[in-house]
């Protein structure tokens, strides 16, 4: 097993504006082709075969479809994808209203790209509300017991008193809840859970945990544990590329100085681990010469990170994490990306939703697949290097 040295990683090319453009066309006239399937319904998690089937509006994964639907709005104009967002917002806001699977965390994964997005874009009312509503029920998830938002389960219930490092991309939509209506209980929220889970997911050497358990009674840190990741101990590949975007949008809106090493010190532990063709697998323990399955929603969503950081680094620091965005996607767009809609309907191969392992427990669906966060994060990588994005988290 070997990882590709500094020195390999520095000699890979970079995406040239023109392929992030022809990528860019390709992935829009994909979304496009997919809207009669996917309009009044929404792909599901991840492909089977390389195609995703139809579902209701269920899970945590539907709103990166709505996102897709924005994305290729912005890129091409068109007005059937405009139609599309506005009847997938009216199911958001149904789903809100209904209460319907929204006893999580995910609620910024759910309405940030989707209405957050459309109320951006469209001044959609519809998207304002039903988002507004997401990021209360969210906040209902904070514990003062260990100032954190519990990720998943019945609040409260003593084998789920944890955080997970994923729940950094909910906080956004606590942001901009805060910004929309002036009440800064959302933003103070959001800034406590960041707080805590920087200062105990992330460990000595940058590698993160997945999850971390609090004491119930006393709200005091108990320990760390993986759920998607090979073991307790490695680092999840997802779970790093989380915490590499996470503490760069934490920093959009905290600006707090010291978010700055954390998040050069979880990206460059990423970066050290990737194998050859820069798209890691499942997990950052296994290198080129594993039999292991890749994960390339995780460099996508690193590229995201690394590209929102740039921002606001200094001249030779911001190039460089857009350099290195630039050559995860060039890896991407040369062989992992979709070609032809014979082979998938999604517009990312080769990602890793949850892989069992030996040491944990975890669930194994959407391996070697396309995910459609993946598909989501690859095109938000497009456009943060075709343009000055307005961002949707
Ligand atoms: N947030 C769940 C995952 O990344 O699989």
């Amino acid at each position: 097993m070997s990882w590709i040295s500094q020195e390999g990683l520095a000699a890979k090319p970079e995406v040239s504006p023109g392929e992030v453009g022809q990528a860019l066309d390709l992935a829009a006239k994909l979304v496009v082709r997919n809207l009669p399937a996917f309009t009044g319904r929404f792909p599901k998690a991840y492909s089977e075969g390389g195609f995703y089937a139809a579902t209701e509006n269920v899970d945590w994964t539907t709103g990166f479809w709505t996102g897709e639907v924005w994305l290729a709005y912005e890129h091409t104009g068109k007005e059937e994808l405009l139609k599309a967002g506005q009847v997938q917002m009216d199911s958001f806001l149904k789903r809100i209203e209904g209460k319907q699977d929204v006893e999580t965390h995910d609620l910024g994964f759910l309405y940030s790209p989707s209405c957050v997005a459309g109320y951006k874009l469209t001044g959609s009312q519809v998207g304002r509300k039903a988002a507004l509503m997401a990021a209360g029920q969210l906040a209902g998830r904070y514990h003062e017991k260990g100032e954190f938002i519990q990720a998943w389960g019945p609040l409260g219930a003593p084998g789920n008193y944890r955080l997970i490092i994923d729940c950094l991309l909910n906080l956004p939509l606590l942001y901009w809840a805060s910004e929309e209506t002036g009440q800064g209980r959302y933003r103070a929220v959001a800034e406590k859970h960041i707080h805590t889970a920087l200062s105990h997911v992330v460990r000595d050497d940058f590698s993160t945990w997945h999850t971390f358990f609090f004491d119930p009674e006393t709200g005091k840190p108990s320990h760390g544990a993986t759920c998607q990741g090979y073991r307790d101990g490695s680092a999840w590949a997802r779970g790093q590329a989380w915490g590499i975007y996470g503490t760069a949008i934490g920093y959009r809106y905290t600006k707090r100085e010291g978010y700055l090493p954390v998040f050069e010190g979880v990206t460059d532990y990423f970066l050290r681990h990737l194998p050859k063709d820069l798209v890691p697998f499942w997990d950052l323990e296994f290198g080129d010469g594993d039999r292991q399955p890749r994960d390339s929603s995780s460099a996508a969503i690193a590229a995201c990170g690394m590209l929102e950081m740039a921002r606001y680094l200094d001249g030779e620091r911001a190039g460089h994490y857009r350099g290195m965005a630039k050559r995860l996607v060039k890896s991407l767009v040369d062989s992992y990306a979709v070609k032809d809609p014979a082979v998938s309907n999604g517009l990312l191969l080769h990602s890793t939703y949850s892989n069992h392992s030996p040491f944990n427990t975890c669930n194994h669906y959407g391996v070697d697949e396309c995910n459609i966060w993946g598909d989501y994060f690859y095109m938000e990588a497009l456009t943060r290097l075709q343009k000055d994005w307005q961002v949707y988290w």
